[in-house]
């Protein structure tokens, strides 16, 4: 609000503007997007924000972000629990009505949950194998709406259906997002 009035003002100095571009110029423009069911995928998204909150992060829950959420970003982050081998539904619906090439111009990196495999049943195991997992999925997604894929796709594995995160993981996102954001960063300043 306030940002608004102060831009509207006609009294935005030459310092203001200078301001206003450094902000709009340094910043990365940064979108985590989401769908969870029981709230474990969430709370990576939200481990992953925290992580990369000295840039302009956006964290979004897929049912209320919108195709203009991904204007003028630099890095998309995507992540959905896997369900039967896929992202959730409500994901995949969101994925779907993304037009094509309309991310290109943005690095895209994918993210799942899942059941720790090890764990399962061999009948299980082997079926887990066949179907696979939803961030393949989702990377090729935005790969094929025109983003380029930085960090390979990952999966983090929760105890169960509605899970805990397993421990350890959230290091790990943490670590993958700054990845990511990292390697964005330098492709940037190479361009
Ligand atoms: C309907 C359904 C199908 C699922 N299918 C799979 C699967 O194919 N592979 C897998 O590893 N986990 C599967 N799971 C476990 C989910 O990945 C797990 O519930 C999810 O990671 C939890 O994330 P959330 O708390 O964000 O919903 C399934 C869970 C549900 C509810």
């Amino acid at each position: 609000m306030v940002f608004y009035g102060w831009l509207a003002s006609d009294y935005i100095t030459e310092h203001d503007s200078f301001l206003l571009a450094l902000y709009l110029f340094t910043y990365m423009k940064i979108a985590i997007i989401f769908s969870s069911l029981y709230g474990n995928t969430r709370r990576l998204a939200e481990v992953m924000a925290r992580a990369l909150s000295s840039e302009d992060v956006k964290l979004l829950d897929v049912k209320e972000a919108k195709l203009s959420d991904l204007l003028g970003l630099d890095l998309l982050f995507f992540g959905s629990p896997t369900h039967g081998g896929r992202p959730q539904p409500v994901a995949q619906e969101f994925l779907d009505q993304i037009s094509s090439n309309s991310l290109s111009g943005i690095m895209v990196a994918a993210f799942d949950t899942r059941f720790e495999a090890s764990n399962q049943t061999l009948a299980l195991r082997w079926l887990m194998k066949i179907i696979g997992y939803a961030s393949p999925k989702i990377n090729k997604i935005l790969k094929e709406k025109g983003g380029k894929s930085v960090v390979p796709p990952i999966g983090f594995i929760v105890t169960g259906k509605e899970g805990v995160i397993l421990d350890g993981e959230e290091a790990r996102a943490i670590k993958w997002s700054l990845d990511a954001y990292q390697l964005t960063k330098s492709l940037f300043k190479n361009n």
